[in-house]
C-alpha cells in the first residue's frame, strides 16, 4: 500500500530539537508530495482523537523553537491509561482500540512517533496490533538503548554546564559546597558530561553508589590545598551506597510514576555536618528541558527526522531510527522498549573525569 499520510506525535517530557524532528519529517514528506497529520499531547491524541493538518507554513520557522508545537504527554500509555477513578485514584483501562480507531478514521497510512523508552515501550504494544510506526528517539537523559546518542542531550549538558559555571562564583566567594542537582533519571549521563565540562569537583551519578564520608573527605581536601569551595553535579538519581534513591514524588496516573528529586538537598546538609563548610544546593529542574537546541542537536533532530522519512518511505515499519559509532541507522522499536542505556563504569569519560581528581563518591 502507498504512503500517502502520515501521522506525527511527541510523546513523553519534551525536550529541544523536537520540533527540528517534525519539521524534517514534514518537509521531506510535503516536497515528496504526501499529507502529515500532527497529533496533538502524543498518545493522548490519538486517544482523543485531537488530530490536525500541519502545512509547509506550519512547520516553517519552528527549527530554533524549544518544546513541541505539537504538545507532549508523559502519561497517556494506551494499553495502561489511567482515569480518574472517582474516589481520588486511578482506574486503568486498554484503549488501544480507540487509537486503531481514530488512526484508521483519520486515514494514515503511517505514524513517526518522536519520544523516549515510554514512548516507544506504547509504539511497541501498537506494533503487536498491526499499526506501521516508525521511532525517532529524544530525551535530554540518553538513555535510550540502542543510540549512542539521542536529540536534547547536548542542548540540556550546555544548559546544565552554564549552570555549574556560574555557581562557582559563589561557591568561591563564600567557600561553600555547592551541589547542584541535574535531571537523568536512572542513568548519569547528564550529570557526567554537564559536570566535566563545568569543572565539578565532584560528580555522583546513579551508576556509581556515593559514599558520604569520601565526598566530605574530598570538600575537605580541597580546602587543605587552598581551594575553599567544592562543586559537586548530582544526578537526580545519584544515592548513597548504603540507602535508597531519592523520590521527590510519585504520580500514579504516568507510567513511570517516580519523580526523582532531594540528592542535592541531602547533600548540601550532610556535607555542612560532616565539613563545617556552608553549603546550598540548586536544583536546576526543568531548565534543562527548555530552550532552543544546540546547533548539534538541531543537526541530529534533522538527520533523524529525514531517516525516519526514508525508513516509511522503504516500508520499513517498526524501526527506530539510532545513532551508533557516528553513522543513522536503525533498529527494531521491539529490542529497545523497557531498556534503559546507563553509563559503562568503564566509559571514557568516567576514567577521564577519574584521571583529573574528579571523585565519585565511591
Ligand atoms: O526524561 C526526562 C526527564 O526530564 C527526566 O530527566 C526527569 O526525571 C523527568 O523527565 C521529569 O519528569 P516530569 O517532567 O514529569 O517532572
Amino acid at each position: 500500500m502507498p504512503i500517502r499520510r502520515i501521522g506525527i506525535l511527541t510523546g513523553g517530557g519534551d525536550c529541544p530539537g523536537l520540533n527540528a524532528v517534525i519539521r524534517a519529517v514534514a518537509k521531506a514528506a510535503l516536497g515528496g508530495g504526501l499529507e502529515v497529520v500532527g497529533i496533538e499531547d502524543g498518545y493522548l491524541g490519538l486517544i482523543e482523537n485531537r488530530l490536525r493538518v500541519l502545512t509547509g507554513a506550519d512547520v516553517s520557522g519552528i527549527l530554533t523553537q524549544g518544546g513541541t508545537i505539537l504538545g507532549s504527554s508523559n502519561k497517556a500509555n494506551p494499553s495502561n491509561y489511567a482515569l480518574p477513578d472517582g474516589k481520588g485514584g486511578w482506574r486503568y483501562e486498554d484503549v488501544t482500540d480507540r487509537v486503531l480507531e481514530h488512526y484508521r478514521q483519520a486515514g494514515l497510512d503511517v505514524l513517526v512517533v518522536i519520544g523516549g523508552d515510554g514512548t516507544m515501550s506504547g509504539a511497541a504494544t501498537l506494533i503487536q496490533r498491526g499499526l506501521r510506526i516508525v521511532g525517532v528517539p529524544k530525551t535530554i537523559d540518553n538513555d535510550l538503548w540502542a543510540t549512542d546518542i539521542t536529540f536534547g542531550h547536548d542542548t540540556a549538558v550546555a544548559t546544565a554546564t552554564d549552570a555549574i559555571d556560574k555557581v562557582h562564583t559563589t561557591a568561591s566567594s563564600h567557600h561553600r559546597v555547592l551541589v547542584v542537582e541535574l535531571m537523568g533519571r536512572y542513568a548519569g549521563w547528564l550529570a557526567l558530561n554537564a559536570g566535566v565540562a563545568g569543572g565539578a569537583d565532584v560528580i555522583l551519578i546513579p551508576e556509581v553508589p556515593f559514599t558520604l564520608s569520601r565526598v566530605a573527605d574530598q570538600c575537605v581536601a580541597r580546602g587543605r590545598k587552598g581551594k575553599h569551595f567544592t562543586i559537586i553535579a548530582a544526578g537526580e538519581g545519584a544515592h548513597p551506597l548504603d540507602g535508597q534513591r531519592f523520590v521527590d514524588r510519585t504520580d500514579a496516573s504516568s507510567p513511570d510514576p517516580i519523580r526523582l528529586g532531594g540528592v542535592a538537598r541531602f547533600l548540601a546538609w550532610q556535607l555542612e555536618k560532616l565539613t563545617g563548610m556552608e553549603s546550598r544546593s540548586v536544583v536546576l529542574g526543568h531548565v534543562q528541558r527548555g530552550g532552543a537546541p544546540t546547533a548539534r542537536d538541531r543537526c541530529l533532530a534533522t538527520l533523524f527526522g529525514v531517516k525516519a522519512f526514508d525508513l516509511l518511505m522503504a516500508g520499513e515499519f517498526g524501526r527506530l531510527v539510532v545513532s551508533r559509532q557516528g553513522q543513522i541507522d536503525s533498529v527494531e522499536i521491539a529490542l529497545v522498549a523497557n531498556k534503559v542505556r546507563t553509563v559503562p563504569l568503564d566509559h571514557e569519560m568516567v576514567k577521564a573525569a577519574r584521571a583529573i581528581g574528579i571523585t565519585f563518591g565511591d
